[in-house]
């Protein structure tokens, strides 16, 4: 696949996603708290007031606030709820309509979301894990893509030398040092 494909999936991804989304975490400790309920049920508040052309309700990875889930972030709002059970989930979409909300109300502003800065997990809570247009739609693959068809081995062992890429199994050794193992990435033979 291709640099100009992969657009292409982007672009169709991006332009089937409504006006207003929500972004219902599915990932593992929301999903023990019946986010998956949840999402259900926003989907079918969504179908039941006919604005299946106005909200896109979306699954996706950890929002990160998980001693709050399931969580529940309306977007380009701003808006999040906490602690959502399987019950409220109509009553948020009541509120996009002005109506009131029964679920506890978060604050993006929490200190918690505000003082990180996301590197890796950039796009958490905006990428649907089950589905790959949505990964690719945030830019996933790009950059094999790149190496793939565009780099030499030699240009990748030094663009990850001049990144600083560090590991993460605990000594946060620089992957690019001078030493092993990327010798043996420029000499596939070697074992
Ligand atoms: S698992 Fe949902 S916020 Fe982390």
């Amino acid at each position: 696949m291709d640099a100009s494909e992969l657009q292409a999936i982007a672009t169709a991804e991006d332009q089937a996603l409504r006006p207003t989304r929500m972004y219902c975490c599915t990932s593992t400790g929301c999903r023990a708290a019946q986010s998956l309920a949840v999402k259900q049920n926003l989907e079918q508040a969504v179908m039941s007031a006919g604005l299946g052309e106005q909200v896109s309700v979306i699954g996706v990875g950890c929002m990160g606030f998980c001693g709050q889930d399931p969580l529940v972030e309306v977007a380009p709002q701003q808006v999040l709820y906490e602690k959502v059970t399987p019950d409220q989930a109509a009553s948020i979409l009541n509120g996009l309509q002005g109506g009131p909300v029964q679920a506890q109300a978060g604050n993006l502003r929490h200190p918690f979301f505000t003082g990180q800065l996301r590197v890796v997990r950039e796009h958490s809570g905006r990428v649907d894990p089950d589905r790959i247009e949505s990964y690719i739609a945030a830019e996933g693959y790009q950059a094999l893509q790149r190496v793939l068809q565009e780099m030499t081995p030699n240009q990748v062992v030094e663009e990850i030398r001049r990144s600083g890429l560090r590991g993460r199994g605990g000594l946060a050794i620089r992957r690019a040092s001078s030493g092993p193992p990327w010798p043996r990435c420029l000499t596939p033979k070697s074992t």
